[in-house]
C-alpha cells in the first residue's frame, strides 16, 4: 500500500538556494506587463494555423500545423481557455469552442484514442469548457473519452496501460509516470456521475505507480512493466530519458503534479508525503536559474534544458506549498522556488523574436532518444507556463 511505499522512499534535506528571496509584487508586475505580448503571439497563432492544432513541438522554432490527432491537442485549447480567463477576451473563448466538435469527431471515429493521453486530451478541451461555461456537450465528450479510458485498465495488474493496442506484447502492462495527469479525467467522471468504478481504477494506478515506479532514493522511472497475468511487477525502464537508471527531469515533474491531484481527489496525505519527497529530488538538482537540464542525471553539466518540465514542477509546487499546514518547515521553500522558475521562465525562456521562436517558452525538449523537438518550443510548455502565470496572477479554479 502507499502508507508502506512511501515510507520507504526516502525525503532528501533541501538544499537552500543563495538567490535573492522572489519579490512578489514584482513578479504579478512583470507577469502582467508579459500578457499584452503572450495574446499577440497567441493571436497569430491562431490566425496562422484557422481550424488546425501547433504540432507537438516546434521545428526550426516554426510550428506546423496539425490535426487532431496527436496527444498534445488539447494543450493549445488550454492555452485559449486560459487566455480567455486572462484577459476576458470572448475571441479566445470562441476559438477554444470552436474545437469542441473536432474532439468529439476524434472520439467518435476513434482517431488515435488508444492512448492514456485521453486524460490530457479531454481534460483541457472538453472539462475545462463544462467547468467555465456549463457545456453539457462538452460533459458528455468528456464521460464518453473517460469510459474510453477506461478500456484501458488492466484489473490483474491495476493500472492503465499507457500505449499502444492492449494485445501489444510490446505495451501491454507498460505504465508510465506521465499517467498521473491523466487520471484527474477518471476521477472527475467519477464526481459527475457517482459511479465509482472511475475513480477506483485511478487509485489502483496511482498506488501502483507510487510503488513501483518511484524508486527508493525518491526519483521516477519513466516507464514500468507489469505482468498482466500474475499483476506482479517486472521492470522499469526509461523511453525519453537519459537512460533507465537516471531520472527523466519531465517525467519527475508529471510525478510532482500529477501525485498532488491523486491526493486532491482522494484526500489520501501520503500522496503529499510522496510529492514532498519527489519534489525535493527535483529541487535538488536544479541549476542556478531554477530551469532543470532534461534529465536530472545531467546536472552540473552543459545538456540543454526543459523548460517545459520547469513549468508542470511550479504548478505541482504551487498546489503542494497550498495543500500544506502554515506550520510547514517546508512550505515556503515550495513556493518561492515555483515563483522562482516562473520568473526564471518570464525572464530568459519567454521568446521575444518571432522569427527564432513562433512559440511562447524556449528551449524544451521533447524526445531526445529520438532527436525530436530538442531545444525547442513545445505546445505542452507552452500550456504549463500560462497555467503557472494564471497561478500566480489570480485566483483560478483548476481545469484538472
Ligand atoms: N507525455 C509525453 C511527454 O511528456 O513527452
Amino acid at each position: 500500500m502507499i502508507a508502506n511505499k512511501t515510507a520507504n522512499v526516502v525525503t532528501e534535506p533541501l538544499r537552500m538556494s543563495d538567490a535573492a528571496p522572489v519579490d512578489r509584487q514584482a513578479l504579478k508586475k512583470e507577469l502582467d506587463n508579459a500578457i499584452p505580448y503572450i495574446s499577440s503571439r497567441i493571436d497569430r497563432t491562431l490566425y496562422a494555423l484557422g481550424d488546425k492544432f501547433p504540432n507537438e513541438a516546434c521545428e526550426g522554432g516554426k510550428w506546423q500545423p496539425a490535426e487532431n490527432n496527436q496527444w498534445t491537442n488539447s494543450f493549445w485549447t488550454g492555452q485559449l481557455w486560459l487566455l480567455w480567463e486572462i484577459t476576458g477576451d470572448s475571441k479566445y473563448r470562441q476559438a477554444a469552442e470552436r474545437f469542441i466538435t473536432s474532439f468529439a469527431h476524434r472520439l467518435v471515429n476513434r482517431i488515435e484514442t488508444d492512448t492514456h493521453d485521453l486524460g490530457f486530451l479531454y481534460s483541457l478541451s472538453c472539462v475545462n469548457a463544462w467547468q467555465l461555461t456549463g457545456n453539457a456537450a462538452a460533459r458528455d465528450i468528456a464521460l464518453h473519452a473517460a469510459e474510453i479510458m477506461m478500456q484501458r485498465y488492466n484489473p490483474t495488474a491495476g493500472i492503465i496501460q499507457a500505449w499502444g493496442d492492449l494485445t501489444d506484447p510490446e505495451q501491454q502492462g507498460r505504465m508510465i509516470i506521465d499517467c498521473n495527469m491523466n487520471l484527474p479525467l477518471l476521477y472527475w467522471a467519477s464526481e459527475q456521475t457517482g459511479n465509482l468504478v472511475f475513480a477506483d481504477a485511478a487509485l489502483s494506478h496511482a498506488m501502483q505507480a507510487a510503488k513501483y515506479i518511484v524508486r527508493p532514493d525518491a526519483s521516477t522511472y519513466h516507464t514500468y512493466y507489469m505482468d498482466v497475468v500474475t499483476g506482479e511487477p517486472r521492470f522499469g525502464n526509461t523511453h525519453q530519458g537519459h537512460s533507465d537508471s537516471s531520472c527523466w527531469a519531465r517525467g519527475q515533474a508529471w510525478g510532482i503534479y500529477g501525485f498532488m491531484l491523486s491526493y486532491l481527489y482522494t484526500g489520501k496525505s501520503e500522496f503529499v508525503s510522496l510529492t514532498r519527497s519527489l519534489s525535493h529530488y527535483f529541487i535538488n538538482r536544479l541549476p542556478e536559474d531554477a530551469i532543470c537540464h532534461w534529465d536530472l542525471a545531467l546536472n552540473n553539466t552543459d545538456a540543454v534544458r526543459d523548460s517545459s518540465a520547469a513549468a508542470i514542477a511550479a504548478c505541482g509546487l504551487l498546489e503542494l506549498a497550498k495543500a500544506l499546514p502554515a506550520t510547514d518547515a517546508d512550505r515556503m521553500q515550495y513556493e518561492e522556488v515555483a515563483l522562482r522558475i516562473v520568473q526564471s521562465l518570464t525572464k530568459r525562456y519567454l521568446s521575444t523574436d518571432e522569427s527564432e521562436c513562433e512559440g511562447l517558452l524556449m528551449h524544451s525538449v521533447y524526445h531526445m532518444p529520438a532527436g525530436k523537438g530538442v531545444d525547442e518550443c513545445c505546445s505542452w510548455g507552452d500550456y504549463f507556463y500560462l497555467e503557472a502565470l494564471i497561478r500566480v496572477r489570480q485566483c483560478w479554479t483548476s481545469y484538472w
